[in-house]
């Protein structure tokens, strides 16, 4: 079964970049560049790494962040998460930036984007990964912030498939940024949404119908909502769920709890990932073992799940269809 895991072709599609950073990385660049950690071991790091909700993991993933400052530190990041994706059968990422988390700090689109080109171009050539990137906004940070982030990027906009929304959800309702995804997708950008990782269903139905988003992240809460779940069955909107990410910021209890496999048995277009690799303790594929045993999905589960994962990607028709070829030709018995 781990094996099968990881020989299916799949994509990741709900991925924070900033989120991929091992703890020796972090340890490399800080002495790189001169930062001074709060940490005197990898040991003491992954200690801090106890969560309790999502607030208490963004504090210590903006922390990490910092030791990022130039464009080759974004370069090795990337092409580190880009290698290890690949030996989990990943075939095209979709990976979220935060470029705020940066440009708060005095580091520019020109610093990152640099970084982010090199590395998904070498993983393009070497790997036979393909990649796209969708910017985030934060949030937590007023409208008109997100507006700025939006014109920084103007430069970018080629290399930028889709905007995003994340950072701390409760409080900050998908409404208060109506005007900027607006303007987002009038520049031609993809548009998808964390909700319903703590927040109520309502962010999920705000996210769809004041964003228009075309894909939600998480999406745990909308089981609260019998309509919503017929509505995404119905649309065939994805979800991009993480099921190690709810477990370690305690939104579900267990594995066992997790509602994907309802879901999937609802008909939802549900999908499998890993949101912030470095800090929830597993990478895609551990996040599908988790599944499989805490759910006990089949064979054929999984391959719809990794079907999901190619049919809810901003791939165009011609390279999904390749994709789910290889899919289909996997030999599968349950
Ligand atoms: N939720 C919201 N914001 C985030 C997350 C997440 O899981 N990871 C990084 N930023
Ligand atoms: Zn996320």
């Amino acid at each position: 079964m781990p094996d099968f895991i990881a020989r299916m072709p799949k994509a990741e599609l709900h991925l924070h970049i900033e989120g991929t950073l091992e703890p020796d990385m972090m340890f490399e660049l800080a002495a790189r560049n001169s930062v001074e950690l709060p940490f005197d071991s990898v040991e003491e790091v992954r200690a801090a790494y106890e969560f309790t909700d999502l607030q208490s993991f963004l504090d210590i993933y903006y922390q990490g962040a910092a030791v990022l400052r130039t464009t080759a530190d974004f370069r090795d990041l990337m092409w580190a998460y880009l290698e290890r994706a690949a030996s989990d059968g990943v075939r095209h990422a979709e990976m979220f930036f935060d470029p705020q988390t940066h440009t708060e700090r005095g580091i520019g689109f020109e610093v990152f984007m640099a970084g982010f080109a090199e590395a998904r171009e070498r993983a393009r050539v070497e790997l036979g990964v393909t990649s796209l990137l969708i910017m985030c906004f934060l949030r937590h940070l007023p409208e008109t912030a997100a507006f700025e982030t939006l014109d920084a990027a103007r430069p970018y906009l080629e290399h930028i498939a889709a905007v995003g929304l994340d950072s701390s959800e409760v409080g900050h309702p998908p409404e208060g940024f109506e005007r900027v995804f607006a303007m987002a997708r009038d520049a031609g950008l993809r548009v998808v949404a964390h909700a319903g990782e703590e927040g109520p269903p309502s962010y999920i139905t705000g996210a769809l119908d004041s964003l228009g988003a075309e894909r939600i992240d998480h999406g745990v809460s909308c089981e609260q909502d019998d309509a919503l779940v017929a509505r995404l069955a119905a649309e065939g909107i994805p979800l991009t769920m993480c099921p190690l990410s709810n477990v370690r910021l305690r939104g579900i209890a267990r594995i066992e709890d997790h509602n994907l496999r309802r879901l999937m048995d609802r008909g939802v277009k549900v999908t499998v990932n890993s949101d912030d690799p470095s800090y929830f303790g597993g990478y895609v594929a551990d996040n599908y073992r988790a599944v499989q045993q805490g759910l006990g999905l089949s064979h054929t589960d999984l391959a719809t799940l990794a079907r999901n994962s190619i049919e809810a990607s901003f791939l165009d028709d011609e390279a999904k269809e390749a994709l789910l070829a290889e899919i289909a030709e996997m030999a599968i018995s349950d």
